[in-house]
């Protein structure tokens, strides 16, 4: 079964904004400050007191690895000037990592910039990627030791078209020239990145997590296919395109396929919305999909982490038949010749899922926000026999 290799990595992802709780010098807490609609992260899960409880659970569930991301707003709020007590912090999370004996994936941008670059124009200025350059060299000098895989950068694809071209986070702009400048930029900051981290530590393992999806044509005919091919090369293979050989490694973000057709009169492409089984926010569950995207990788020729996989379930009655059937996908495309070396579900924790608020429930553990009391949901226990029986 996937994962009987000693080695492979078994665990689960979380990101600071999504569960830390007042990440007041972000750019996301300004913006949801400013935007009556919008949900407010708040205290979120009250990770950053409570971080010590979350590992433990996550050791007591069998994890050997751990995702999460350090905050650059929290690291340096200010141009320039870094603050010691939040380094400090995430010192003592890779120290209590170790201590567990798990490994650790750290992210060092996970969606949100600090206020301040976001005022002197978030990534469309040419200043920011040197910026976050800064920011990775002072991370790499104070954690660089303790850390076993980098992401500088998760899912670039969706930053960018969220933020700059679908107006859905800040800074809401709807603009396909921005969203094109922008991935460019990611992709310089990226590269960046992987040359600092590099520099100090010469053995890292540094890599991206993509948000990867398989478009599938609904019909054999030549434009189904056409349309799924461009759209795969372009959501799927830009960012490799640019980041060249800057990659020790594939972080895989698997979520759910698209279905595309293109109707004759009038003329259209449209998503096919398939028979089948739908998370709570309407993801269809499709693990066919990963092995597809997992074998669609292999052409990069390098080792591949599941570095998110999961789904909206707030009763969970649909996530341990997910994850099993996930794994599955997983072993098919190792037959297939994929090196995949890990797991890592999303998510440790039910968190704040961005625009859409509280709402969609994706923990491994349900949290009940009003008390912060954490509870293992009955798929986590399903999700530790099966890594116990592979480890054994
Ligand atoms: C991914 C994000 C992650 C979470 C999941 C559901 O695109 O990386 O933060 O929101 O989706």
């Amino acid at each position: 079964m996937a994962g009987s290799n000693h080695s492979f990595l078994w665990g689960a992802a979380t990101s600071a904004h999504q569960t830390e709780g007042h990440n007041i010098h972000s750019d996301w807490w300004q913006w949801e400050k400013k935007n009556p609609h919008q949900p407010k992260s708040g205290v979120a899960c009250d990770s950053w007191n409570r971080w010590r409880e979350d590992l433990a659970l996550a050791k007591s569930l069998g994890h050997t690895a751990y995702r999460f991301s350090v905050e650059w707003s929290r690291i340096e709020p200010q141009p320039g000037q870094f603050n010691r007590q939040a380094i400090i912090h995430y010192r003592e999370i890779l120290e209590e990592l170790h201590r567990l004996g798990m490994k650790s994936f750290v992210t060092l941008h996970h969606f949100t910039n600090p206020a301040w670059v976001a005022e002197q124009g978030g990534w469309v200025s040419s200043r920011t990627p040197e910026f976050f350059g800064r920011y990775v060299a002072y991370v790499a000098q104070h954690l660089g030791e303790l850390v076993d895989f980098w992401i500088p950068i998760n899912e670039p694809t969706v930053y960018a078209s969220q933020s700059y071209w679908h107006a859905a986070w800040p800074p809401q702009e709807r603009s396909f020239w921005h969203y094109s400048w922008v991935l460019r930029q990611l992709a310089y900051g990226h590269k960046l990145a992987y040359r600092t981290i590099h520099r100090y530590f010469s053995e890292a393992q540094v890599g991206g997590a993509h948000n990867l999806i398989p478009f599938i044509p609904v019909t054999d005919t030549f434009l189904d296919r056409l349309v799924c091919h461009v759209s795969s090369w372009r959501y799927n293979h830009t960012f490799f395109n640019l980041t060249g050989e800057t990659h020790d490694f594939i972080g895989v973000n698997y979520y759910r396929p698209v279905f595309f057709h293109v109707r004759m009169w009038p003329p259209k492409i449209v998503a096919v919305h398939k028979e089948g089984t739908y998370s709570d926010i309407d993801w269809m569950v499709y693990p066919e999909g990963l092995t597809r995207t997992l074998v669609d990788m292999k052409k990069y020729r390098l080792p591949m982490y599941i570095t998110e996989n999961g789904l909206a379930d707030k009763d969970d009655n649909r996530r341990s038949e997910f994850i099993r059937s996930h794994l599955r996908a997983v072993e098919e495309a190792q037959r297939q010749g994929v090196d995949v070396r890990g797991y890592l579900h999303w998510s440790l924790l039910d968190n704040f899922e961005w625009d859409k608020g509280f709402g969609p429930r994706f923990g491994l553990i349900e949290v009940d926000y009003a008390t912060q009391k954490r509870t293992i949901r009955p798929s986590a226990y399903v999700y530790k026999a099966i890594i116990e029986q592979a480890r054994n």
